[in-house]
């Protein structure tokens, strides 16, 4: 039976939803759950992370992603998907868990007067909004390293979605960063 939403409940064609994630030559964005980022990533990739992400003013995550961060990420409005946002302690405008899904949660933020979010991870969360047709770029650094195993950009999809080359910017060091349009 198709769901059909009232529009008002749908984020609408102007705000756009960047997915942006760095990973390994060989295509892993972590070697084990719980491990940060920051462990392995060049400065170049942190600065246009930061620079995007405040643009944005807004990145929604996974819990166990921000749990690798340990803090919210200043300047910026942080949304942390949990299906238990009563057990974590909210600080208003900062710091907000939340167990709305995707196409709500994109229309509250929207509401908000956001233009654009910054779906920040991990694979559990890129792989729900892929799902839901709710991405509209990825932004993703290559780093010169191999890890040989570890977590995907998504998990337990069957996708065939084309994408678009927008950008494509050697930032030094042997990184790259590469930015898609998702082709609907
Ligand atoms: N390389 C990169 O750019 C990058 C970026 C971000 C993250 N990462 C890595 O990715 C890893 C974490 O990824 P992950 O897939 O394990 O976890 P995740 O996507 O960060 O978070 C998973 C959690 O999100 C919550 N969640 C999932 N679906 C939900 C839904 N439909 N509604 C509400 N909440 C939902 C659940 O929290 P509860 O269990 O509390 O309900 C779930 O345990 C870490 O290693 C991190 O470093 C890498």
């Amino acid at each position: 039976m198709a769901l059909f939403l009232p529009l008002a409940l749908c984020p609408s064609n102007s705000m756009k939803a960047t997915l942006m994630m760095v990973k390994t030559a060989d295509g892993f964005i972590a070697k084990t759950p719980n491990q940060s980022p920051m462990e392995w990533t060049s400065k170049a990739d942190k600065d246009i992370f930061v620079k995007r992400t405040k643009e944005a003013g807004v990145i929604i995550m996974g819990l166990a992603t921000y749990k690798t961060i340990g803090k919210p990420l200043p300047g910026r409005l942080n949304i942390i998907m949990t299906f238990k946002p009563e057990e974590e302690t909210n600080i208003p405008g900062s710091l907000e868990f939340t167990n709305k899904q995707p196409t709500e949660l994109l229309t509250e933020i929207e509401a908000r007067g956001f233009k654009e979010v910054i779906l920040g991870g991990g694979t559990a969360i890129n792989s729900l909004f892929l799902k839901a047709g709710l991405v509209d770029e990825l932004q993703i650094t290559i780093e010169p390293i191999l890890f040989g195993g570890g977590l995907t950009l998504f998990k337990d999809l069957d996708l065939n979605i084309k994408l678009e080359l927008l950008e494509m910017k050697d930032l030094g060091g042997s990184v790259v960063n590469l930015r898609y349009k998702i082709i609907k």
